[in-house]
């Protein structure tokens, strides 16, 4: 695979029956935003949702593009960061669709990062019983991760993401061109979930990755577009045979069920972002695998190495202010995941890097001894 001979824009089916809904990724998209709406829900008005940071660099292109297309269309924007995917700004955003008088017929646009796609997706699932919604993702993390899938929500004080729904987008559409404004840290953090889909299923990934790692940083329009249509293939794969997570959709959570419980202790804010906190966890993940015999050792060290390159952090003593985590803390908020059944944990370990799998029989006392020696 090289970045060199890559098509500038790509097509990925999610196939989900009547569900099914297409991701285009390429350069340019935006400005083509309001025809392909148009041709998709002919005379439907938009709620475009965004957050100041993006609406400062890119709604008046998407504005101009649904007005040339004749779509009307009104934007809520929001603050930027994960704080604001909290019922307070649900009730907000839900109330201003109401009042904006979107129906059923009409569409949410999902403009932002993850937050905005989360907390979006979930306004539409909900308002009116069901509205439709387009994602716009603008970071790396949406591009190739939360905008596909359909996975919608909000935080609770309990926990990351406990509260929201499932609710397929009609259209994703990843504009590579966007990206160019995205500040580094949070590439960085985008750039863990890439890596993730290698980590999981694919060391000839890997392998890319660590070869185009220069030109994705440098934001070259070909290895982002590769990146992104990879990543994003997988994901439509993995959310095709498994749409409600009964199965191996979980092998996505590689890295999260620690990483849910960092950030959520540091306050699901700048100290440690999303893709930050599963960069620690992915490495925790590979370094609790080989403890418990599953995984050859020096993996973790292999991964922390990728990770170390780009500049993500890769241990509990990279987050900032530390010392206040606390072992019992940590491990509360673990057993408050999702990825809890009956009380028993479910974790992602792995047999290799690109070959992860779902553990179901980890015992706490065990994971409590790991825990332990990670700080
Ligand atoms: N981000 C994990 C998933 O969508 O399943």
């Amino acid at each position: 695979m090289s970045a060199d001979n890559v098509a500038a824009a790509s097509r990925i089916n999610v196939d989900l029956g009547e569900r099914s809904y297409e991701i285009l990724i390429g350069g340019g998209l935006l400005e083509q935003a309001g025809e392909m709406i148009q041709s998709l829900r002919p005379g439907a008005k938009c709620a475009i949702i965004t957050d100041e940071t993006v609406a400062s660099y890119h709604l008046a292109a998407l504005e101009a593009s649904l007005t040339d297309a004749g779509i009307k269309s009104q934007a809520i924007i929001l603050q930027p960061g994960e704080a604001t995917k909290s019922f307070t700004q649900l009730q907000s955003v839900v109330e201003g669709l109401l009042a904006q008088r979107i129906e059923r017929a009409d569409l949410v646009i999902a403009f932002g990062g993850g937050v905005i796609g989360d907390l979006a997706g979930f306004a539409a699932s909900i308002l009116r019983r069901g509205v439709d919604f387009i994602q716009i993702p603008t970071s790396l993390l949406a591009q190739v991760d939360s905008s596909v899938g359909g996975k919608t929500g909000i935080n609770s004080p309990y926990g990351k993401n406990l509260i929201g729904a499932f609710h397929q987008p009609l259209l994703v559409l990843c504009d590579t061109d966007v990206l160019q404004t995205l500040e580094p840290r949070q590439f960085r953090a985008g750039y863990a979930e890439v890596a993730k889909y290698g980590l999981i299923r694919d060391n000839a990934f890997v392998t890319w990755l660590e070869e185009n790692r220069h030109a994705l940083f440098d934001l070259d329009p070909a290895a982002l577009t590769e990146a992104i249509r990879f990543s994003c293939a997988m994901k439509a794969r993995v959310v095709h045979e498994d749409e409600k997570e009964h199965g191996v959709r979980a092998l996505l959570n590689l890295g999260h069920t620690f990483g849910h419980a960092f950030e959520s202790l540091t306050g699901y804010g700048d100290r440690l972002l999303h893709g930050e906190a599963i960069s620690i966890g992915m490495v925790m993940a590979f370094a609790f695998s080989e403890e418990l015999g599953h995984c050859p050792a020096g993996r973790s060290d292999t991964v922390a190495k990728h990770f170390k390159a780009v500049g993500l952090p890769t241990t509990l003593s990279d987050i900032p202010a530390h010392e206040e985590l606390t072992l019992d803390a940590v491990v509360d908020k673990m057993s408050q995941d999702k990825k809890v059944e009956r009380g028993t944990l479910v974790f992602i370990l792995a047999h290799e890097i690109g070959d992860a799998f779902i553990s179901r029989d980890v015992s706490p006392t065990v994971l409590r001894d790991f825990l332990e020696r990670q700080f």
